[in-house]
């Protein structure tokens, strides 16, 4: 079996990868990505964020996200949907517009009820919001704190909610995969959409991790209880496990336990409904962009044979 199948029977509902659209003219790349075997869900990596679907005000764009809808569509795979309100990939009109409480507060509502509209029905899950919190767990100082303050977290779920409402709606962020300020902060999210009367399903833990010093399996397995003890599902989206290069089969051997020892804590808790890898080959990864002579972050090498973490998330998936 492969990693979707295998997780599927072990009660999960996907294994998933994410993808962009400049990768899909990769035909072995693609092939691999619609084998659903292995992935039953995918994630826009890009396509749907604000920069790409309202590029300007009022004015939607949804020719790269309906594309890869499409597809998922295609090959029967779930669609986890990215990302609604975040300080990243917004266009300059918003992040440098003058705004107004009144004024901004209608541009995000519009903005949430133009694009949940439009995939309506299509996607499993939304990020509703992404990445609101600092390291210390005090809110990000982003735009919509400054005109809004913390109102606009259940305000956007209440608005994604009312545009889809089987839609499955998280909070999603990274470094929140263990105990500490930001995952306590996390949760006072979630409570404070739930006092708010808003819904919230979920909890996306993005889970950028480093060959290493990921946490240990029941760091992240007390963490995820944590989560779901506020009556909300949990689910790994954007896992990738990067190592300073070159790659060595010494580091190879601990990725791979490091994915092992996440994918484990998703299966050991039942409302953990699956995992994501941010995208699957080295190819495509997004680390090397960011974080200088780092990278091989992915289950999959640059020529898209499996690395040793593929036989270690598929045995944590109790899969052979
Ligand atoms: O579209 C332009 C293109 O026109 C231009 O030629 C090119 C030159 O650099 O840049 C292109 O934009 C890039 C964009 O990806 C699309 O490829 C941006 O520079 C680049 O910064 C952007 O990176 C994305 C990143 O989010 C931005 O924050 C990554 O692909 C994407 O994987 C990454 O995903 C995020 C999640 O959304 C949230 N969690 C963290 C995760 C990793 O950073």
């Amino acid at each position: 079996a492969g990693l979707h199948t295998a997780a599927v029977a072990k009660g999960k509902l996907y294994f998933g990868s994410a993808t962009d659209n400049p990768e899909l003219t990769d035909a072995p790349y693609l092939a691999q990505l619609s084998n659903t075997d292995d992935f039953g869900q995918i994630t826009p990596g890009n396509a749907q964020k604000w920069d790409a679907s309202e590029p300007s005000q009022n004015t939607f764009s949804y020719t790269k996200g309906d594309d890869i809808a499409n597809l998922a569509a295609t090959n029967g795979q779930k669609l986890r949907c990215h990302t609604l309100v975040w300080h990243s990939q917004l266009p300059n009109w918003v992040s440098s517009g003058s705004w107004t409480n009144a004024t901004l507060l209608a541009a995000m509502k519009n903005h949430i009820t133009n694009v949940v509209t439009h995939y309506k029905g299509k996607c499993y899950a939304w990020d509703v919001a992404n990445e609101a919190l600092n390291e210390d767990g005090t809110y990000r100082d982003n735009i919509f704190y400054q005109y809004i303050g913390e109102a606009y977290l259940p305000i956007a779920f209440a608005t994604a909610a009312a545009a889809d409402p089987d839609a499955k709606l998280y909070y999603n962020d990274y470094n929140i995969e263990s105990a500490g300020s930001k995952s306590t902060g996390a949760q006072r999210i979630v409570k404070l959409v739930q006092q708010y009367g808003a819904k919230i399903d979920g909890v996306g833990l993005q889970a950028h991790f480093i060959v290493g010093s990921t946490p240990s399996q029941s760091a992240q397995t007390t963490n995820l209880a944590a989560f779901t003890a506020l009556g909300v599902d949990v689910a790994y989206t954007e896992l990738d496990i990067r190592m300073t290069l070159p790659s060595t089969a010494a580091l190879l051997t601990q990725q791979s336990t490091d994915y092992q020892n996440t994918v484990a804590a998703c299966v050991a808790n039942a409302k953990c409904v699956g995992v994501t890898i941010w995208d699957y080959t080295d190819k495509y990864s997004w680390v090397p962009n960011t974080f200088s002579g780092q990278g091989d972050a992915c289950p999959w090498d640059a020529n898209l044979v499996k690395k040793p973490a593929y036989a270690d998330i598929l045995a944590a998936l109790g899969g052979t």
